[in-house]
């Protein structure tokens, strides 16, 4: 009997520590969707251009060296992993150096066409890997990347909220400005896209963050 069970693709977006990545994370082993969080790659690439002495000011310095910037993808366990020549980006790419960068870098246009088609060719990973679709966090998923996504999540929690996760997690981070970075930037502004689903998580656990989109995805023919 042919396998009718359809490979979805799940858009989260949402500002920064809006829960995107547990709720991706969770939604990924429940559903054994890969999961790709292009916040990661955003923060390698700055990473990397931090290293070449760029400064996000230098828009035609960062254009000349994105194309020395060879991109590869490893799969481990459910996640995607980007390469960049070999190097697989670890914990240095969450440094308050990074945090405080990486906003600039990624609004410039000339950064977010070159991860584009990059991002779009996940797609493709998941199918050749048999996963059952996959779960992309970031925060122009459901509005440039994949707006024909087979559901769009937008996730939204108070700064507060927001300010204490990041606080728990012990970081040195500049949610509002980078929030405002982010949502004021003229190509891919952080938005809710209309028609994705938004879910306010400033009362709700984990847990029931996960609930609600799962009943959606099984809506949609997966099972858990
Ligand atoms: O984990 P957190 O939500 O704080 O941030 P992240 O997802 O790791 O993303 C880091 C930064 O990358 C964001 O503040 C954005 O400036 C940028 N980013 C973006 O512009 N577009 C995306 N699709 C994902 C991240």
């Amino acid at each position: 009997m042919a396998d009718t069970t359809p490979f979805l693709v799940i858009a989260i977006d949402g500002g920064a520590a809006s829960g995107k990545s547990s709720t991706s994370r969770a939604l990924s082993a429940r559903f054994n969707l890969m999961h790709v969080d292009t916040g990661s790659f955003y923060r390698a690439i700055t990473f990397k251009l931090l290293e070449a002495g760029l400064a996000p000011t230098d828009e035609a310095g960062v254009q000349a060296a994105l194309p020395r910037l060879a991109l590869g993808t490893r799969v481990d366990g459910r996640t995607a992993k980007m390469e960049i020549a070999g190097w697989t980006p670890g914990e240095e790419i969450r440094s308050a150096q990074v945090n405080e960068n990486v906003s600039r870098f990624a609004a410039i246009p000339a950064v977010r066409k070159f991860l584009l088609e990059y991002q779009r060719g996940q797609a493709a990973v998941a199918r050749a890997h048999r996963f059952a679709g996959l779960v992309m966090e970031g925060r122009d998923i459901g509005s440039v990347i994949f707006p024909d996504a087979d559901l769009r999540f937008f996730l939204e929690a108070s700064p507060e909220a927001r300010a204490g996760r990041r606080a728990a997690e012990g970081q040195v981070d500049q949610i509002h400005e980078r929030d405002k970075l982010d949502s004021t930037r003229k190509t891919a502004p952080l938005v809710c896209p209309a028609g994705a689903i938004a879910i306010d998580s400033t009362h709700l656990s984990l847990e029931q963050v996960v609930g609600k989109a799962s009943e959606l995805i099984r809506a949609k023919g997966l099972r858990d």
